[in-house]
């Protein structure tokens, strides 16, 4: 059993965000493997740089598909990911000054929002894009 389980009431388009989700799970999964096996930060260190890099072009990936099919609730979406995202970089802050316990926060602070924000949040954009797609 994974850290971090890919489920099938997270899918939300079948498509281009469920595989951006489900690699960000891979990450996860992987930050969350070497933090427990004690890894150095240079392993840790490079893990989560792909994260937040990851995590952070994925919401922009995805706030461009809602701004397309006319989502209306974009900006209090794009909000929920940009406070995420100012959580994300003070942790990371708080790793590069040298707590190396931060990593294995930020692998169940990634697990915890991802996990709500996609079968919450994302879901309700679920259903604005299928509307679109059965009108095109
Ligand atoms: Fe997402
Ligand atoms: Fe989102």
């Amino acid at each position: 059993m994974s850290y971090f389980a890919w489920a099938k009431d997270m899918v939300i388009d079948g498509g281009p965000i469920d595989k951006d989700h489900q690699h960000l799970v891979d990450l996860v999964n992987e930050l969350h493997s070497a933090t427990s096996l004690g890894q150095g930060k240079e392993v840790v260190g490079e893990i989560l740089d792909r994260l937040l890099t990851y995590t952070s072009e994925h919401l922009t990936r995805e706030e461009q598909l809602m701004r397309l099919a006319g989502f209306p609730d974009l900006l209090r979406h794009q909000q929920g990911h940009a406070r995420f995202i100012a959580q994300l970089r003070a942790l990371k802050c708080r790793y590069d000054e040298g707590s190396l316990a931060v990593a294995a926060q930020l692998s169940s602070v990634l697990r915890d929002w991802l996990s709500l924000h996609i079968r919450r949040s994302d879901k309700e954009m679920k259903g604005y894009l299928q509307k679109q797609d059965s009108r095109g």
